[in-house]
């Protein structure tokens, strides 16, 4: 190679080290009317507005962002359809899209993060909340969980339903619809989906399987899973430790007896691999 080559190399190299974080993009895969918003299409978004959020889910403070309502953004969505939003890490959280639609209440936003000006970490050594993070006013006003607060997302898809897609998941038909197993079946859609498949059945790529080989009703005492779902460091301790305890406002002490009902149940429905 000769001077004038190197010399180039040297100074295209240095300009990929000076160029800022480079903005951002969503995947919105709606069917129809998919599209890909750049973070600074999405900052010049007709209904964009900085927005303050107390008692953020994933700062635990009070945070302010640049965000456009999501129902602005999810064209030809309805009500009774499904999503999945997936964040750069593998975590995929389900949502019904009723609640994202509402114009009302509480209310689902995109927050957007400006390239020049990053979020800060959600904790020590960990990355910040952006590129994009779905964040609600008024949670409480819908029963909102903190599950339904994806963060680092890269894309929104319409999707089939959970019981569609994944028929290992689905307790017993013979089930009445209100059988306390089956309300379980939507808390841990709700809950524990997200990062947890179960029977291999999920896109979560996060925590480990809660069925296969085994179930952790059937290596847990009871009241020691209830105990660690509540608070996960309460039974066994480590630094990396990823999953996050559910309290009795998030889940009621009624809602955890028909979760781990619904992964009772599971036990005997295993599917062979
Ligand atoms: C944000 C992701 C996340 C969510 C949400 C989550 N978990 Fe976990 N879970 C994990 C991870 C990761 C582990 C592995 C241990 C760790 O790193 O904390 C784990 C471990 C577990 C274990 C222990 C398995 C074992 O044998 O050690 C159980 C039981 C469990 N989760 C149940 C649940 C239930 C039930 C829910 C819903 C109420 C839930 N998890 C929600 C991430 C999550």
């Amino acid at each position: 190679m000769d001077g004038d080559h190197l010399k180039t190399l040297i100074l295209f190299g240095a300009l990929l080290l000076s160029t800022p974080l480079s903005a951002a993009q969503l995947d919105l895969e709606l069917g129809a009317s998919s599209r890909t918003w750049q973070t600074e299409e999405l900052l010049k978004h007709p209904q964009v507005q900085t927005i303050t959020i107390s008692n953020d889910v994933s700062y635990k403070r009070d945070m302010s962002y640049h965000a456009v309502p999501l129902a602005a953004l999810l064209t030809g969505i309805k009500p009774e359809d499904h999503l999945q939003a997936v964040a750069l890490d593998g975590f995929a959280a389900e949502l019904s899209a009723a609640p994202l639609l509402n114009t009302q209440g509480a209310r689902a936003w995109l927050a957007i993060e400006e390239s020049t000006k990053p979020w800060p970490a959600l904790s020590e050594g960990k990355p910040g909340a952006g590129p994009f993070y779905l964040v609600w006013t008024d949670p409480q006003a819908g029963d909102i969980s903190p599950e339904q607060w994806p963060f680092q997302v890269a894309s929104i898809k319409r999707m089939a339903p959970v019981a569609e897609r994944f028929p290992a998941l689905l307790p017993d038909p013979a089930l009445k619809a209100n059988d306390p197993v089956n309300k379980g079946f939507a808390l841990f859609q709700k809950n524990c989906l997200a990062c947890h498949r179960l029977n291999g059945a999920g896109d979560a790529q996060f925590g480990p399987d809660l069925n296969i080989p085994f179930n952790p009703t059937e290596y847990f005492g009871a009241d020691f899973l209830k105990r660690y779902i509540r608070d996960p460091q309460s039974l066994r301790q480590w630094p990396q430790a990823k999953m996050p305890g559910f309290s009795a406002t998030v889940l009621p002490d009624g809602d955890l007896e028909m979760l781990v009902g619904y992964l009772k149940h599971m036990a005997g429905r295993k599917v062979k691999p």
